[in-house]
């Protein structure tokens, strides 16, 4: 029997929440299941970590992850230290060091769950976001000059190789290749931006040549996050650099009607650096930590993407299935969602669906 090997990243604030609830639900899929076993690692990196020991994670830190078949993060960040810190120094080197250039991020309404906005139900929000995860605008090259003086410059540089442009784009064609509506649209600004964008275009109009059945619409970004509010269900596969769909993925977030549901997975579709890296999207929510009221789902939805990727798609269907029967019931829901109950509770109610 296939045993997976998991890191544990709980993180911060609320990620070591939603981080164990996840557990939960992975280890009663496997028993469920029956066909492979999971063993998990925690690595309790983060914020407490920093401030003890001066690193966000140890220096060998990537190296320890490496023989993993997946790692299952929660949120990173406390205002205990800054946000630039232990962003670049833990999430980022991961995504970075293992190469993960696809960050993918669906965004669908779970049954008796509302969209905020008016008039819309989930038949007309189903997107599949593909971000650029590797360089771009959070590349990390530039510097700051005549600190603290009047005459002060900060530079910060955006990297688009046309490598790393080609390899999303072809990434997402394929994504809307296999998907019924087979729409792709692209988030840009080559109105503005002369030289990443232009290259961004160029590369679009190339790899679409090569998928003549994908339906390829290239939007100003801010065009698009607009059309995401006006006309959300003309929306399929989107694909952005890595500023642009880390905000267009928060309008998602938006459109689900929590951060809470929001989900992430970070994957190298072609070579393995490293394993794959699950997270919800929200962060450590300070504002809530330590309450229990945090919602699971972003956590448990990005467990199912996991189970996804490695292989069990009748696992991850399980979970999906006792998600959404949960949801649809209604009757147990956390504050985010205008109910009561606690993480624990929520998280209880999945596995008990489980069993159907
Ligand atoms: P946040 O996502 O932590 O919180 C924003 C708001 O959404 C808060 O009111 C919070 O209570 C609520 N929220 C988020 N997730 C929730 C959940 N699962 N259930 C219920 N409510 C939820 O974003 P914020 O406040 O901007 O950042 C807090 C810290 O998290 C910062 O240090 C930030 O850098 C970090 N962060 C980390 C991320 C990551 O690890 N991927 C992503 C975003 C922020
Ligand atoms: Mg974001």
């Amino acid at each position: 029997m296939k045993t997976y090997r998991i890191a544990l990243i709980p993180g911060d604030g609320i990620g070591k929440e939603v981080v164990p609830a996840g557990v939960k639900v992975l280890e009663a899929t496997a028993k469920r299941e029956k066909t492979f076993a999971l063993g998990f690692e925690p690595f309790e990196w983060g914020c407490e970590y920093y401030l003890r020991t001066g690193r966000m994670m140890p220096e060998n830190g990537l190296e320890l992850l490496r023989p993993f078949d997946a790692v299952y993060l929660g949120a990173i960040g406390h205002p205990t230290v800054p946000d630039h810190i232990s962003l670049r120094e833990l999430l980022l080197k991961i995504r970075f060091g293992f190469d993960l250039y696809v960050n993918l991020r669906p965004v669908e309404i779970l049954p008796g769950l509302e969209t905020p906005l008016r008039g819309r139900s989930a038949a007309d929000i189903n997107m599949l976001f593909i971000r650029e995860n590797t360089e771009g605008e959070y590349c990390g090259l530039g510097g700051r000059f005549k600190r603290g003086t009047a005459e002060e410059v900060a530079i910060q540089q955006s990297v688009f190789t046309r490598r790393g442009t080609e390899r999303i784009i072809r990434y997402a064609f394929e994504q809307a290749h296999r998907r019924p509506r087979k729409r792709l649209a692209s988030a840009t600004k080559s109105n503005a931006m002369q030289y990443t964008m232009v290259l961004w275009d160029e590369v679009l109009r190339a790899v679409a040549k090569e998928y003549p059945d994908v339906t390829v619409a290239n939007y100003h970004v801010d065009a698009l996050a607009a059309r995401m509010i006006t006309h959300p269900q003309s929306l399929d596969v989107v694909v952005g650099s890595n500023l642009f769909a880390d905000i267009l993925t928060d309008i998602g977030g938006a459109l689900q009607g929590s951060l809470g549901l929001a989900v992430s997975a970070n994957l190298n579709p072609t070579e393995r650096l490293g394993p794959p890296m699950f997270e919800p999207v929200h962060g450590s929510a300070p504002d809530i930590e330590g309450r229990g009221i945090a919602n699971p789902i972003a956590a448990i939805w990005s467990a199912a993407l996991m189970m996804e990727h490695l292989g069990e798609p009748a696992a991850a269907a399980r979970i999906m299935g006792a998600l959404r029967a949960v949801t649809g019931e209604g009757r147990v829901r956390t504050p985010d969602l205008g109910g009561k109950n606690t993480t624990e509770e929520f998280t209880a109610e999945v596995v008990a669906a489980m069993a159907n």
